[in-house]
């Protein structure tokens, strides 16, 4: 701790970045700001083999997953390990493909999967996989087209204009999409233009008791044992570029793959995570820390502990339910359990206070400097965030126990707006078999009498969890044991029998007299307390919130002319750097950066779902069958360094001296998840699974020999 503070002053007084590996930096921005430092680290290899406009660089084999619907918002990163498209990527990643394609007979979460040949590959229709062309400071020509006394909603519609104008123009006559995003909080832009492949196949995973080992037990934690892998595969038209999934389509040639080194690492090594971070809030004031740690996340982890008590429940019941409720329960359980760190890592830093220190150094500048955009600017912080208290708290309480809460309430909002379009828009026969189509993927997951009891935990925290009596719902407030009893089994919407019938006998005489079904009544009744008492409101604030931190980060850049800063995440590419490194959890315990096999062993246990060892791992084990892929005498399984990552980061490279992939980045360490409010190096670790432990698996465990032959591996 001390250490921490000695150095932190010599940073100041050096006016250099004021945390050695903290930072998600610009790929096109290293050579000015980062090389030299990442060379000191140890990088061997010089910016633009990491970003090359003009030639194949690293940035070529890395692919950001994303959805057709919304390309340009990545939910995981995957690496190109092969000249035939070969993408490695997360077993978390890839989990919602995998469940798509299992059935109680074919139950790949259960059993893993491996195509055996490039014929047994299957399509996940709607993913997508990116890669960044290149990418443009466009800051200029945006703040060309906005000035200071532009109102924030005129000036946000100026700004999307230019956007538009200036996306379109820069893939005219392509196949490109560009897409132009804020970085420092709105004080400069940039664009990025990808090439996006809209077919990508599911190659091969490993049983969920190895890609998901440890489960939510150990999720978020070190040490960690997770085979967090699964292989994919981007397929192209036969000219090598992005097209619709089809069978005469080809495995992509990329222009770049990643080497893959087996060597080994040790503590202290450079490693480099390149991908497609989320959304960090590093500039954050005191305020909003008190508020997350204070209000937002305790009503929220409380609610979703409710959440996850009936269906891990449920799941513990029933073979069918556990695979209906699986990624849904990882999902509340992931964000559930990051809150309760980040609330402990803010404590244990002392964020909030370190943030007020800086606030008043802020004030003393800004008074001194008599910059009027400054002065007053953290009061005005303080005034919106008191007045923001209430209103988050009920929107946290309309979406995690309200509409997010029972499924049914989701269900029945996405109707309710489809049939604000009934009649208007397609022809009805088209309009129904649409909605039938919803439907049934929503019912294929899904278990009236798991969600009835979700309901009714939901209620009673909607009514007695804290929230004041002016922002519950009327219908939330007046709901009675029958709601989630009788009622609820006998709605229309709790059974696809029943919708479908409905659906087959749509009118406006029959959706008006829906509406009026006690389940509808209080979807209704939620939504319209958010419309009409939270959200106008809680949009002015954040809306003057947007441009307050626009202003403070300028502030912040203005008053530290020698500090480079750099760009909170915003699902775009992003260099982190660092080294493999332990740390002290805490006092007296020292955490080692690497795990194994052995590892595994100690942890198995049959009766505990998260830590049942297959078979087969344990006869490779004992057998000392580690094919080329050990050290020491022991299979490595994950290992830990100080790489700033987030959500997003999922299934990044990571990268040793040489550009060479030692890992496939899947987590971070619970005692550090507040990284994304605020980073030290002590103790924030980012978790990766060691590539020989996803090599063994593939080989050795799988028997893939075809998939490891088309990679290219460094012993
Ligand atoms: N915590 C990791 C992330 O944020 C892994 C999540 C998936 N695993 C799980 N056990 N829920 O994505
Ligand atoms: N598991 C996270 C993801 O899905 C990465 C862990 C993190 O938040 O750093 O991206």
């Amino acid at each position: 701790m001390k250490k921490v503070v000695v150095c932190l002053l010599a940073f100041v007084l050096l006016g250099l970045p004021s945390w050695a590996d903290e930072g998600m930096w610009i790929p096109m921005l290293l050579k000015k700001y980062n090389i030299e430092d990442m060379q000191k680290a140890g990088f061997k290899l010089t910016a633009e083999d990491i970003y090359n406009i003009n030639q194949a660089s690293l940035k070529d084999a890395v692919v950001g997953l994303g959805f057709e619907r919304s390309p340009f918002f990545h939910f995981c990163t995957g690496e190109i390990v092969s000249d035939q498209g070969l993408v490695i990527t997360n077993h978390h990643c890839s989990y919602s493909m995998i469940q798509a394609h299992s059935t109680l007979e074919h139950n790949y979460l259960r059993d893993g999967f491996w195509a055996k040949s490039l014929k047994e590959e299957l399509t996940n229709p709607g993913i997508t996989a990116s890669i960044l062309v290149r990418m443009e400071d466009v800051t200029e020509k945006i703040r060309a087209a906005v000035n200071d006394g532009m109102d924030e909603v005129t000036r946000a519609k100026k700004i999307k204009e230019v956007c538009e104008r200036l996306e379109a123009a820069a893939v005219e006559g392509t196949n490109l999409k560009a897409n132009i995003k804020p970085y420092f909080n709105g004080n400069q832009y940039f664009m990025c233009v990808f090439k996006i492949y809209r077919d990508v196949r599911l190659v091969g995973a490993p049983n969920s008791a190895i890609g998901k080992f440890g489960g939510d037990t150990d999720n978020w934690m070190w040490p960690r044992h997770t085979g967090d892998f699964s292989v994919l595969r981007i397929y192209a038209g036969p000219d090598n570029e992005p097209a619709a999934v089809s069978s005469s389509n080809v495995p992509y040639k990329p222009a770049r793959s990643f080497k893959i080194s087996a060597r080994g690492i040790k503590e202290g090594d450079f490693t480099m995570v390149f991908g497609y971070p989320g959304t960090t809030k590093e500039y954050l004031t005191s305020f909003a820390i008190d508020q997350v740690a204070e209000v937002e996340n305790p009503h929220k982890v409380k609610i979703r502990t409710a959440k996850l008590n009936v269906i891990n429940a449920a799941m513990e019941s029933d073979e069918l339910l556990r695979i209906k409720y699986s990624a849904k329960a990882a999902s509340v359980a992931n964000a559930w359990k990051k809150w309760q760190g980040e609330i402990k890592g803010l404590e244990r830093f002392r964020t909030a206070e370190h943030k007020r220190e800086l606030e008043q150094r802020f004030d003393a500048w800004a008074n001194a400097s008599g910059k009027k955009q400054y002065v007053g600017l953290t009061a005005r912080y303080r005034e919106l965030y008191d007045a923001r208290r209430d209103y988050i708290l009920a929107s946290a309480y309309a979406s995690e126990a309200g509409l997010g809460g029972a499924e049914v309430l989701g269900l029945i909002a996405s109707l309710d707006k489809a049939f604000e379009t009934y009649g208007e828009t397609e022809d009805k026969e088209a309009f129904k078999n649409r909605l039938k189509e919803f439907a049934r993927a929503f019912y294929k997951d899904y278990d009236a009498e798991t969600d009835s009891r979700i309901l009714k935990e939901m209620l009673a925290l909607y009514n007695n969890g804290g929230l004041a009596e002016e922002w519950i719902p009327e219908e939330v407030r007046a709901a009675g044991d029958d709601l989630t009893g009788k009622l609820f089994h006998k709605s229309i919407f709790t059974s696809q029998e029943r919708l479908e019938a409905f659906i087959d006998n749509l009118s406006p005489k029959a959706i008006a007299k829906a509406r009026k079904e006690p389940l509808y009544r209080m979807m209704t009744g939620i939504q319209t307390m958010a419309k009409e008492k939270i959200m106008p409101r809680l949009s002015e604030i954040e809306r003057e919130l947007t441009m307050l931190n626009r202003t403070w980060v300028a502030g912040l850049m203005e008053m530290q002319p020698d500090k480079v800063f750099y760009p909170d995440a915003n699902s775009t590419l992003r260099v982190a750097y660092g080294k493999v490194a332990g740390y002290e959890p805490r006092d007296g315990v020292y955490y080692l950066p690497y795990t194994t096999l052995s590892g595994i062993m100690e942890k198995d246990n049959p009766a505990i779902y998260d830590y049942d060892v297959p078979q087969r791992l344990k006869d490779l084990y004992h057998a000392k069958d580690f094919g080329p892929y050990a050290q020491d005498g022991d299979v490595p399984v994950c290992f830990v360094a100080t790489n700033h990552t987030t959500g997003g980061n999922s299934g990044s490279p990571v990268l040793d001296a040489e550009g060479n992939l030692i890992g496939v980045n899947f987590d971070r360490a619970w005692e550090g998840v507040m990284s994304d409010m605020q980073y030290s190096a002590e103790i924030c670790r980012n978790i990766a699974v060691d590539i020989r432990y996803v090599l063994f698996i593939i080989d050795k465990y799988a028997g893939a020999r075809r998939l490891i032959e088309e990679m290219d591996i460094v012993f």
